[in-house]
């Protein structure tokens, strides 16, 4: 995977913007217009989306975590007990994000590849909150969504991928770390449902290591490498956002969490999470050993930048209604649900989750299908080798008995007649075996 590795304060610094052309519209009221009554709510931020209301958002830039697919069955990485990072005693990590480490990788890969056979994309479904995004984009009012979720389920969503930024890859290809050569979907998965480490299989590259081959890794990015050229490319959504949600994510791992702060100083932003995270003059816990690499030994730094829901940065003349975030405390799946109420958009969006989810058990369906289907040809050919083997042995033992028969006949104990008929020669056999007989 091309790459590029910047310091988290280069990113932020790149990324402040001017106030003014591009970003969002100015409000007298604070973003939320002159209807406003105190501090906005979810309901504030529905009506932006409103195609009746004078801002009508048009550029709703998502960043998502981990949060989003834990209703389809994944676990996030930072919850405290259902979490990845919680779970991952039986690895004997020297820290939980070493699983996600380049240099723990190299050393000992074992790991990684048994955590896969969990996490493989194919046994996962987009959530109401994946569906939510897309619906967002057939009302023509998404930019782009920024995940740093690595299980493809936006894209099975049906969000088109140039909507899509995985800033920290996904499992969707997979190469050598050694020679960059791909590798193919279907090999790979193989190589991860049997929780096998996967060597490059290029004649070439294992002459070079002696035999084995460089390590193969999905293009997931792992600590201590460069994001994608794409998320890169793509920051500048960030300055035309008219409206920013964040969903499902602690916000702790740079150079992603930043870009929360690179919209514009009056772009609304909410936040639909089971936790507060992100927020200004907050503590950063900065994580654990690996992550001092993104966050750049800020570890327990007061937040300069970040959610302000309570308008504490605020001019003292200005009232609750001008602060610009909004906090919806809960299951983010309950929060685009609320969003869609108030848009209208229930229906839309539980057709569009159950379209999606009969499709995709229909295509494993026939998946399931195919696999039954080469394990019934796979247990005939079984059968019919079986018999082949049978019918040779038979034969076989006919091929004796004839000889035996002949060989009875040049030992003139078949009467002298030269019977060959198949019941003589059984006949015979039988004699000889009761008397001894020859050694054959
Ligand atoms: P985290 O596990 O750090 O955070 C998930 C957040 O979502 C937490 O704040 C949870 O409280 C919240 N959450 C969980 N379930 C939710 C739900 N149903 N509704 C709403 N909120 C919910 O995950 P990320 O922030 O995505 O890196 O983690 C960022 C990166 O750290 C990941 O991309 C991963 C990891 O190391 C790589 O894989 C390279």
């Amino acid at each position: 995977m091309p790459s590029r590795s910047l310091p988290t304060y280069h990113l932020i610094g790149k990324l402040k913007t001017p106030m003014g052309s591009g970003g969002a519209k100015k409000a007298s009221h604070g973003p939320w217009g002159p209807g406003q009554s105190g501090a906005p709510t979810l309901s504030s931020v529905a009506k932006l989306l409103r195609d009746d209301h004078a801002y009508q958002a048009r550029n709703v830039v998502v960043l998502a975590g981990a949060g989003i697919s834990t209703a389809s069955g994944i676990p996030d990485f930072r919850s405290p007990k259902t979490g990845l990072y919680a779970n991952l005693k039986r690895y004997s990590l020297p820290y939980p994000e070493a699983i996600f480490d380049i240099d723990y990788f190299r050393e000992k890969p074992q790991a990684f590849f048994t955590l896969s056979k969990e996490l493989y994309p194919g046994n996962f479904k987009p959530t109401l909150t994946h569906c939510f995004f897309k619906l967002l984009e057939d009302k023509a009012k998404l930019l782009r969504v920024f995940t740093q979720n690595i299980d493809t389920l936006e894209r099975l969503a049906g969000l088109p991928a140039d909507r899509i930024v995985e800033a920290h890859g996904s499992f969707a290809t997979s190469r050598c770390i050694r020679c960059k050569e791909e590798v193919s979907q279907r090999w790979i998965k193989e190589k991860v449902t049997a929780g096998q480490v996967a060597y490059c299989p290029q004649e070439s590259c294992q002459r070079k290591t002696g035999g084995q081959g460089g390590l193969v890794k999905p293009d997931i990015v792992f600590f201590g490498e460069g994001l994608p050229d794409r998320f890169f490319a793509c920051l500048d959504d960030l300055k035309k956002a008219d409206l920013l949600i964040v969903v499902g994510t602690s916000l702790q791992v740079q150079p992603f969490a930043s870009l929360v702060d690179a919209v514009h100083p009056s772009c609304p932003r909410i936040l639909l999470n089971l936790e507060r995270v992100g927020e200004i003059a907050s503590y950063g816990s900065g994580g654990a050993g690996g992550l001092d690499r993104f966050f750049g030994g800020m570890r327990g730094a007061m937040n300069e930048k970040g959610f302000d829901f309570e308008g504490w940065t605020l001019p003292k003349d200005k009232g609750k209604e001008h602060i610009r975030d909004v906090f919806w405390e809960g299951k983010c799946d309950e929060g685009v649900e609320e969003l869609a109420r108030e848009l209208g958009w229930t229906e839309d969006l539980h057709r569009l989750h159950r379209d999606i989810c009969r499709k995709i058990d229909e295509e494993n369906g026939s998946t399931e299908l195919g696999k039954q289907q080469d394990e019934s040809l796979a247990r005939a050919q079984q059968e019919a080798e079986k018999t082949a083997d049978e019918v040779t042995s038979q034969l076989e033992d006919k091929r004796h008995s004839d000889d035996l028969a002949h060989r009875l006949a040049d030992l003139d104990v078949n009467d002298g007649k030269g019977e060959t008929t198949e019941q003589a020669t059984v006949e015979q056999v039988e004699t000889l075996k009761r008397s001894g007989g020859p050694s054959l």
